[in-house]
């Protein structure tokens, strides 16, 4: 079954997202229109028509794909790969600095917990120091430079790992700024730009040593496309899996990945070609921002007397992802975020984020061509009450519904 988009939204654009389910975590995972799915069906029968033929051309279609890609993305192709997603990329700059010596990361506490780790596990394995800079929520873009720029200064770390749009705490990084005052103190920069591509307008962080950006959020690709950008040559990057790229130059060597499914790749070009023809870049960007000043103000209404601060001040707010502070001590940890997310949507029908930063849980708002007013709406008459009550309950939060 598809479902149409509301009526801000092109008729051609579809998706087969379930109808009786709000979707309010684009963010998150994503969502892959028809005309999408239906292009990566093509071409994986293409492939299954003649696997020999496939592989054998693969390498070079998955090159014409990144030249066009990275044309889409207004970066220099010979600077840019595909990896399987933004972890991934991480994963190939930490990588390419084992054989340095002592490697000491900084990273902030809005991380990406997964890549903050990798960061970490990088520190670790080369008997370098890992430290944290700790940004309150609410700092202003200045502060932010203050303090990350303090925070070089004093550790001198090899290399700074910083988000554009952070995952727990939604709101956009300084990064450009950052990364220049990186480059004068000699420390490198991975820049983890997984929810840039599409939220932003312009998203790649030229300025960065490394960025890495996910096409399986914003923009709709299949799951499995990302990108890794480096503001040098990228001679010292090899992809993850050692395969017959490896005696080519950078780009060129991530195009051999072995036995694999690429048609994620092979599909992103069209997937924003897609967005693109059928709503526009613009008012996408746009439209989303606008349906979620109107349904935080909705949620935040339902919140009124049970959260002090339902709409906490983020610093540098991003369009199409929000903040909105969960009642009492509901997903305070990690752990307890996570565990709300299946029996919440279980129990009501509202597929969301939940996250948490120092110590307060929250949800996390997405919109996209698929949502509506109605969904916002839904989520403060039928999920906030829950939740109230979850958070007055004994054990709070460890619901099963
Ligand atoms: C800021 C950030 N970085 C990295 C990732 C990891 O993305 P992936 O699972 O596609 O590697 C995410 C995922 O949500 C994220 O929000």
């Amino acid at each position: 079954m598809t479902i149409s988009s509301p009526g801000w939204s092109d008729p051609q654009l579809r998706w087969t997202l379930d109808p009786c389910v709000r979707h309010l975590n684009h963010g998150s995972f994503g969502a892959v229109p028809v005309a999408v799915q239906a292009e990566q069906n093509r071409l994986r029968a293409i492939a299954d028509w003649n696997p020999v033929r496939w592989f054998a051309t693969l390498a070079a279609r998955i090159g014409d794909t990144r030249e066009e890609m990275a044309e889409l993305l207004a970066v220099d192709p010979g600077r840019m790969v595909f990896v399987l997603n933004a972890s991934a990329g991480a994963s190939v700059v930490y990588q390419s600095l084992m054989d340095r010596g002592p490697v000491s990361v900084l990273t902030t506490n809005h991380g990406y917990g997964a890549v903050t780790m990798g960061a970490e596990r990088l520190a670790e394995r080369t008997g370098g120091r890992a430290g944290v800079v700790d940004i309150p929520l609410n700092a202003t873009e200045d502060e932010v430079i203050g303090l990350v720029g303090e925070a070089m200064r004093a550790q001198r770390p090899t290399l700074l790992v910083i988000d554009q749009v952070t995952s727990a705490t939604a709101r956009a990084f300084p990064v450009d700024e950052i990364c220049r005052e990186a480059r004068s103190l000699g420390v490198l920069t991975l820049v983890d730009g997984a929810h840039a591509p599409g939220v932003l307008p312009d998203p790649i962080c030229r300025e960065a040593d490394y960025w890495v950006g996910n096409l399986h959020k914003f923009a709709s690709a299949p799951r499995g496309a990302a990108v890794l950008v480096a503001r040098g040559s990228g001679q010292e990057l090899f992809p993850l899996i050692d395969s017959w790229g490896s005696p080519h130059p950078f780009p060129q060597r991530f195009d051999h990945g072995g036995t694999f499914d690429a048609t994620p790749w092979l599909t992103a070009p069209f997937a924003w070609r897609h967005l693109g023809e059928t709503v526009g870049w613009e008012r996408l960007r746009a439209t989303s921002a606008a349906l979620l000043d109107e349904g935080c103000a909705v949620v935040a209404k339902s919140l009124e007397g049970l959260v002090a601060d339902p709409l906490p001040d983020v610093g540098q707010p991003v369009g199409p992802l929000r903040l909105v502070g969960l009642p009492g001590t509901l997903g305070a940890t990690h752990a307890g975020a996570d565990a709300l997310r299946v029996p919440f949507s279980d129990a009501t029908g509202i597929a969301i984020a939940f996250t948490n930063f120092e110590g307060r849980g929250f949800l996390r708002l997405s919109a996209h061509a698929y949502n509506s007013n109605h969904d916002y709406q839904y989520l403060a008459t039928v999920g906030i009450p829950l939740l109230h009550r979850w958070s007055i309950e004994p054990g709070g939060g460890t619901h099963q519904a």
